[in-house]
């Protein structure tokens, strides 16, 4: 199958793959702004998204999605480095128009995996996972706000998610308009233009990431929230 076989049909499965990982980060951090505003509705939406089964398929489906993305980022890369031989390192040569990200897009997605190792420890183990065994700590799995002014109450865990979303900034910004060219936007007054929206939409995303982040880090909290059970993070901080 050319999906397989070819290094353009490669290259669209990337392509795909990355561009609903994209829509999936949008509802992500628009959900999460949600606890900005309201505990209780965010809360609400952490209940939805909980151990029931269309979640649960979501989740699998979500997973799918990450591992053919990274599969196919491997295999893309061991490609290329075989079809240049030992010419492999002339890519980091390549002029100023190349830009530092699109030269490291797979140690990019290596730090966003890794990044996304902890985020789902700290919020898709003690949320779903939890209320899938039947077992969880002081806090309920759906408070799901508890759960992140907990994790961002912890100055280490602030910095490394910031630094996380500042990779992932990075990573997506590069691919964004990287897809778009390779689903055959590619004439020059569009890439430009891919470039542009790719930029402005990803910056908006990484930004309401970090907007939460940042706001429960500095101890605010919305108004209808409740005392959080349970303490410290776990880190000592
Ligand atoms: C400040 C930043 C973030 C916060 C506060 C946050 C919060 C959460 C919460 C509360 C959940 C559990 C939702 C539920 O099960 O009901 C969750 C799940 C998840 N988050 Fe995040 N998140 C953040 C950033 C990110 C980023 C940047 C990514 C991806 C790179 C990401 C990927 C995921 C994934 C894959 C899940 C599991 C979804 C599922 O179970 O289907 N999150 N996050």
């Amino acid at each position: 199958m050319w999906l397989i076989n070819s290094s353009i049909g490669r290259k669209v499965v990337m392509s795909v793959t990355g561009i609903a990982l994209v829509l999936f980060l949008t509802f992500h951090a628009s959900m999460n702004v949600v606890a900005l505003i309201s505990a209780q509705g965010y809360n609400m939406i952490c209940e939805f998204l909980g151990a029931n089964w269309y979640a649960v398929v979501a989740t699998l489906g979500l997973a799918a999605l990450v591992a053919l993305h990274f599969v196919y980022a491997f295999w893309l890369t061991l490609q290329n480095r075989k079809a240049r031989g030992n010419n492999r390192y002339a890519v980091t040569d390549k002029p100023e128009a190349v830009e530092w990200a699109s030269q490291n897009m797979l140690v990019l997605g290596i730090i966003v995996i890794l990044g996304m190792g902890l985020h789902l420890y700290n919020f898709w183990y003690n949320m779903m996972y939890a209320e899938l065994v039947g077992v969880h700590g002081p806090i309920a799995p759906t408070d799901g706000t508890a759960f992140i002014a907990q994790t961002f109450a912890c100055p280490v865990y602030t910095v490394i998610y910031l630094v996380w979303l500042a990779a992932l900034w990075l990573h997506l910004n590069h691919g964004f308009w990287s897809a778009m060219q390779t689903l055959g936007w590619s004439g020059h007054i569009w890439l430009c233009r891919w470039r542009m929206i790719g930029t402005v939409y990803t910056t908006v995303v990484i930004l309401m990431f970090a907007a939460v982040a940042v706001a429960f880090a500095c101890g605010y909290a919305p108004a209808d929230m409740q005392p959080v059970a349970g303490g410290c993070c776990g880190l000592g901080c």
